[in-house]
């Protein structure tokens, strides 16, 4: 087949891409399309090297606490996956009798757990497993719609089962049955480094002489652009509480937050509340996004007194007990951008 024969000469060489040859290793395919779910190529390489360097294996992350994981996932954002992928490894590793791990062998069995869905396991089961199942992400979508000729925005939730058939059948159709991971991920590449969104590449395309929209010359038209989520403004309140302790040491409150917070789920951060209206006497604003929102977050920093009492110096904003951690230690605890934001921003007041 000719898109294996592309792919076996131009393939990227990344680190999770192991040779045909030696053994296949289900955890570096989960760990890097974990990593690859919502960011670009680019950064998830030095951050899944790092990652395995520390954890080489499910054991190791199964053992591994939440501030062992936390410096290593910093700056990948979504950080709600890695907690899903700390939670997946402790139940495989409770599976597994002993030092070798019991992996799930089919795309069902992948997909029960904790923030593998249908891509995930989709893209593991036929990279790490030979499922002949197909990968289909935004730049598959696109080479699919020129291929077809499709003119229609490619992320239309009704062209997804027409996007499937077609895979299968060039799954089945083209000898790539026995090479199904190497197949998908071939797709993605072509989608990524040549049928790309402004300048198709036909002339080195290993998939141009059955493509419609090249004949019609048309590629410019298929697809037709993305339906864009519409963003939504919030404006957020968020307080960094300080004391001193009797040693006279600042400390910070930082608070986990719960399944009902609206952001940042699971997180460990600054209290935030979402505003009505603005406010002028705060520390200072920043902006900030996160997916579809466009925060704008007021930063208040609060003076309580240090007290012994069991309730919260900070009840009158929230019932929930903060950690106070010495300010050392923040910087190191924040791992989202918000949270990261805020703190420099009380920083500079608390030094000016
Ligand atoms: N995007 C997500 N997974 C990928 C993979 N295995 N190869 C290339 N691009 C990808």
């Amino acid at each position: 087949m000719k898109l294996l024969a592309w792919y076996d000469q131009n393939k990227r060489s990344l680190p999770w891409r192991l040779d045909r040859a030696s053994l296949r290793d289900p955890y570096r395919t989960w760990i890097s399309e974990v990593m690859l779910q919502q960011t670009l190529i680019a950064v998830v390489i030095p951050a899944y090297q790092r990652f395995l360097e520390k954890f080489p294996d499910v054991f190791t992350l199964a053992r591994a606490t939440e501030d062992d994981l936390r410096p290593v996932v910093k700056g990948l954002g979504y950080y709600r996956r890695f907690g899903m992928l700390h939670r997946a490894a402790k139940i495989i590793a409770e599976a597994s009798p002993q030092d070798t791990p019991a992996w799930p062998q089919t795309q069902d069995a992948w997909r029960a757990l904790p923030g593998v869905g249908e891509y995930t396991s989709a893209a593991i089961g036929s990279i790490a497993f030979d499922i002949p199942v197909p990968v289909i992400d935004g730049n598959v979508e696109r080479v699919l719609c020129r291929l077809a000729d499709i003119r229609q925005a490619p992320n239309l939730p009704a062209l997804k089962p027409r996007y499937r058939k077609m895979v299968e059948g060039m799954l089945k159709n083209s000898g790539a049955m026995s090479r199904p991971g190497d197949f998908n991920q071939a797709m993605m590449e072509l989608g990524q480094r040549v049928c790309t969104p402004t300048s198709p590449n036909c002339g080195t395309c290993p998939l141009a002489s059955g493509c419609i929209s090249r004949k019609s010359k048309s590629q410019h038209l298929a697809p037709a652009p993305k339906i864009r989520p519409e963003y939504q403004d919030v404006r957020l309140r968020m307080i960094v509480a300080v004391r001193r302790n009797p040693k006279n040491e600042l400390e910070v409150a930082l608070f986990r937050r719960g399944a009902g917070q609206r952001f940042l789920k699971g997180s460990r951060g600054f209290w935030y509340s979402e505003l009505v209206d603005p406010c002028a006497e705060f520390a200072g604003s920043f902006r900030h996004s996160i997916t579809r929102h466009r925060i704008t977050a007021d930063v208040q920093i609060l003076q309580v007194s240090f007290c012994s009492k069991k309730i919260s110096p900070l009840a009158h904003m929230t019932k929930e007990n903060p950690d106070w951690l010495p300010v050392e230690a923040i910087e190191n605890e924040l791992i989202s951008s918000l949270d990261q934001k805020a703190w420099r921003l009380t920083l500079r007041q608390l030094l000016s």
